[in-house]
């Protein structure tokens, strides 16, 4: 069998999470490639909203096994939370939940650096989520960090504090007050946590998984536009967040990927600093933000709202090799007279189809086409034969463009308003 992978077009919080859950029946294994806490992976079902930061989001159906990667990175504290959260629900953590031994770590320290590193930048901060994902990728490329393999071995607290010792020089230099014996305690027991779980070498796991003929879904986090390398840098995380990533995050040899399943909202959605083309800083921008309730899943910041925006879309399925197309949150544009799409960008008084080095207001200017609105809601359809006919033109326009079929329209956040074309 192949690994499908479902991964973010845009700046991450395309819905991801609820797509993950709504795919898991058809799937034996889910896994998370990268990313860590920072990312905030919404599910709705019987009413209830949970949110997973780190966990896969396949790990409410009984049947299947969720694996975080060696391309991921862990917060014990914030994982054991994501825990503790899912015992009410009565989720067997212990046999559907696999950490790859190669997992990076995050350190009280990795978090302290990332608050101290975006108070220097003043106004040029990233607006990262302050989870500490940065420092923490640092030290995994500058081959420092701590991995899930070593909390077992015996000089592991060594080994913690010899790392703590160089970031105490780093928060010195960024004149960066703070009281680490404060946050330790919490972190250790989080250790004791990861201790409990089945640690794996996921790569092996996985790849004997395939020879049996299992399905796997690779779950992605973040989006394309904040991939390290081809997102909006230095406004980006510090992964690789696209298909690629998902080989070196999971073990999987690249003619082992099977379906790329490319997730974009049917607008256009930022949270943190950085240039966003299709921006709009008036009463549209509020409308949308209001009507998609557009608040981080992680940090609770108010999302920056705009049209979709096609170069930047084209780009991302290009990168990807995007297979299949699934548009969200169409019920959130019902009510707009007009919608606008972004069809190119004026650079230089020049049309430009391609997506430029430079994306800030300065150097591109969005050309819009504009579409009819519906006034139906959506929320309540069932059946992708029962969409207003302007959300149908909406739709193969994008197909036309993009010349990738949108197999699923979302509705809303539940699970049943999911509709497939
Ligand atoms: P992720 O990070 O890609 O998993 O996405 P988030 O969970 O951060 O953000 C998506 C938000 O939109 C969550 O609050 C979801 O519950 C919600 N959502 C997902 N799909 C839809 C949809 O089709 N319509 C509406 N109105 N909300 C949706
Ligand atoms: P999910 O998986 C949206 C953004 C941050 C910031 C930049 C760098 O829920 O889609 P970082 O903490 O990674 O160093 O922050 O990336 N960012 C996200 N934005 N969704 C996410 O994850 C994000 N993860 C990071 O806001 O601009
Ligand atoms: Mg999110």
């Amino acid at each position: 069998m192949k690994v499908d992978v479902l991964l973010g077009l845009q700046w991450g919080d395309e819905g991801k999470g609820k797509i993950v859950d709504v795919f898991t029946p058809k799937y034996n294994i889910i896994g998370r490639f990268q990313g860590g806490p920072n990312a905030g992976h919404t599910l709705e079902f019987n009413g209830i909203k949970h949110v997973l930061h780190t966990i896969p989001s396949g790990i409410f159906h009984a049947n299947s096994i969720n694996i975080v990667g060696n391309g991921v990175v862990i917060d014990p504290v914030i994982f054991k939370k994501e825990i503790d959260a899912l015992k009410k629900y009565n989720v067997d953590v212990q046999s559907r939940l696999l950490l790859s031994k190669k997992a990076h770590l995050i350190l009280p320290t990795h978090r302290l650096i990332d608050a101290a590193s975006e108070a220097a930048k003043g106004n040029a901060k990233i607006g990262s989520t302050l989870k500490g994902i940065g420092p923490t990728y640092m030290d995994k490329t500058g081959r420092n960090g701590l991995r899930v393999g070593d909390i077992n071995d015996p000089n592991f607290k060594e080994k913690y504090n010899f790392l703590i010792l160089k970031h105490a020089q780093i928060l010195e230099f960024l004149h960066y007050e703070y009281n680490l014996e404060a946050l330790e305690p919490d972190w250790f027991e989080g250790i004791e946590l990861l201790k409990k779980l089945k640690h794996i070498d996921s790569e092996q796991y996985l790849n004997d998984a395939l020879l049996q003929d299992k399905s796997v879904l690779a779950e992605g986090a973040q989006g394309s536009l904040l991939d390290i390398d081809f997102g909006s840098y230095p406004f980006v995380t510090s992964s690789n967040t696209i298909c690629a990533g998902a080989c070196t995050g999971l073990g999987i040899a690249p003619n082992r990927i099977g379906k790329v399943f490319g997730i974009f909202k049917a607008y256009c959605t930022r949270v943190g600093s950085g240039p966003f083309p299709t921006e709009l800083l008036e009463e549209t921008g509020e409308q949308l933000r209001k009507t998609g309730k557009e608040f981080g899943s992680t940090t609770g910041r108010p999302r920056r709202c705009g049209w979709l925006d096609l170069p930047a879309l084209k780009y991302a399925i290009m990168i990807n090799g995007v297979t299949e197309l699934i548009m969200m949150k169409a019920d959130v544009l019902s009510g707009f007279e007009k919608i606008k799409i972004c069809t190119q960008y004026e650079v230089k008084g020049q049309a430009v189809d391609n997506f430029p080095f430079d994306i800030s207001p300065e150097y591109v200017k969005p050309i819009y086409k504009e579409f009819k609105g519906w006034g139906q809601d959506l929320t309540s359809v069932t059946s992708a034969s029962d969409m207003p006919t302007e959300l149908v033109d909406y739709i193969l326009f994008l197909e036309k463009q993009l010349q990738i079929p949108i197999t699923i329209v979302s509705v809303g956040p539940d699970r049943t308003q999911t509709l497939f074309r």
